[in-house]
């Protein structure tokens, strides 16, 4: 049976001090408020954020909401009651109030009134018009090569997978333990289905894999390597050009995940001549708790692939319903089973606001929101022996900062309680995601100062 604690450990949520039944598992995009904070656990009365709040804090904050130029995108996003400060945008995106509209009247205007005729009038193609407007927003990657399906999970399987066996006579796949757990478990799943060995680097947990490391394992018996270009815990940005080269060099495929970098930190995957990508769309995307994933396949190596899902609607005529499978052409042979059109909704909302505003505008406030996070837990933190736990040249830094402390786990379901929501990531880490469209360096001072209360708090005790 799963204990309480091995279960929010395992979900990723705040707090396994906050626990009451066991829980069905819940992915880390969709994991924190509902899966871990019981019905029975009630707001608690928070206290005064602004009157907590270091003056010197909150004077360097306003200063520089009043000259951050993407400062009143805030006000695009729904409005959270009883929120103080939302610092787990790399977790689950914040809706937009343009998708409340947009989802509010698809039942009526576009279900009920096309119903079925919907298919042929943009429902179909979705999965390829999204999967192009998210390559040419946010992955440098030109029209015919990303496609909107499925969770990450599957389609980093089905990316893996097809790679693998496009490199024949190769035995290796070359894979990271700091990864995030998914990406390790299908690539051991699939190295049990084809027999098929791990090579594991072991990066500094604080910073990430370098081109070194990548180097020092690689050779000719490398089919794929599978890396996250921004890491979870550290928020370590990879060096996608270089490791690329040293995997190609090696005659191996390159797969990145890139979940926390989508949205927030720009690629270029076409430039750096890219193999493989996954990511998901439920975080700086906008797109939903439970929205599908991406995938992108460079164009030369797409008709040489085969995925493993092989399902009607990536054949090359759906409706033919012949005898035998046969691959569409380009990106929709990656496609397995009928596109999930109201999970994509959202999605067009938020790639309409990155591309307004344009994500070199993005990074630069994510930059600016981590760096204020980390001189702010140097300055307000530190003395109550909180430690930064991502890198602190922010060339290498995405957009989150991991602080650390022992009791952390217990502060975290304290916070979210008071309407402050970082998340927690074992042993000790607490997230500080910093989603930069829906963020102000305000709200980022107030929740800081709220977690120095929590540390103060005995309520936040760890229990014996
Ligand atoms: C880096 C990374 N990879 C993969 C996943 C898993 O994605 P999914 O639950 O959509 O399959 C996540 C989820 O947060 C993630 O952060």
């Amino acid at each position: 049976m799963t204990t309480p604690s091995s279960a929010t450990a395992a979900h990723g949520g705040a707090s396994a001090a906050a626990d009451a039944t066991d829980r069905p598992a819940v992915p880390e995009s969709t994991a924190p408020a509902t899966a871990v904070v019981p019905e029975t656990v009630a707001p608690a009365a928070a206290p005064d954020a602004v009157a907590l709040t270091p003056p010197d804090l909150a004077e360097r904050a306003a200063a520089l909401d009043a000259a951050d130029p993407l400062a009143h995108y805030r006000d695009r996003f729904a409005p959270s009651p009883g929120l103080v400060a939302y610092l787990d945008g790399n977790s689950l995106g914040r809706p937009l109030r343009a998708t409340r509209d947009r989802l509010a009247g698809f039942v009526d205007d576009v279900w009920a009134s096309r119903l079925i005729r919907a298919w042929d009038e943009g429902w179909m193609d979705a999965p390829t018009e999204l999967g192009d407007a998210i390559g040419r927003v946010t992955l440098g990657a030109a029209a015919g090569q990303t496609v909107v399906a499925d969770s990450t999970t599957v389609m980093l399987y089905k990316l893996a997978r097809a790679a693998v066996g496009a490199r024949p006579g190769r035995d290796e796949i070359v894979a990271d333990t700091e990864n995030f757990p998914t990406d390790r478990f299908v690539l051991e799943g699939i190295a049990a289905e084809r027999g098929m060995t791990i090579r594991w680097i072991r990066p500094d947990p604080a910073l990430g894999v370098t081109a070194d490391d990548v180097a020092g394992v690689v050779s000719e018996r490398t089919a794929l390597v599978l890396l996250s270009h921004v890491a979870f815990r550290s928020a370590f940005i990879a060096d996608m050009p270089a490791i690329t080269r040293v995997v190609h060099d090696a005659g191996g495929l390159v797969l990145w995940d890139l979940c926390h970098s989508v949205g927030a930190v720009p690629v270029e995957l076409d430039a750096c001549g890219v193999d493989l990508a996954v990511g998901c769309t439920y975080k700086f995307l906008g797109g939903g708790p439970g929205a599908p994933a991406f995938g992108y396949v460079a164009r030369e190596l797409q008709a040489g692939l085969r995925q493993p899902v092989q399902g009607w609607m990536g054949a090359a005529d759906p409706f033919a319903m012949g005898p035998a499978y046969e691959p569409a052409p380009g990106i929709r042979r990656f496609i397995s089973g009928t596109p999930p059109v109201v999970g994509m909704l959202a999605l067009r909302d938020m790639l309409a606001l990155l591309e307004e505003t344009g994500m070199p505008a993005v990074r630069a406030k994510s930059v600016a929101l981590t760096r204020f996070v980390i001189e702010a837990a140097d300055q307000h933190l530190s003395p109550h022996g909180v430690r930064v736990a991502s890198p602190r040249d922010a060339a290498v830094r995405g957009s989150h900062v991991t602080l650390e402390h022992p009791r952390f786990r217990e502060v975290t379901a304290l916070l979210w309680r008071w309407g402050v929501v970082p998340d927690f990531r074992p042993p000790a880490g607490m997230r500080i995601g910093l989603s930069p469209l829906s963020t102000s360096f305000t709200e980022v001072a107030r929740g800081l100062a709220l977690v120095a209360e929590a540390l103060r708090d005995p309520g936040a005790a760890p229990r014996q």
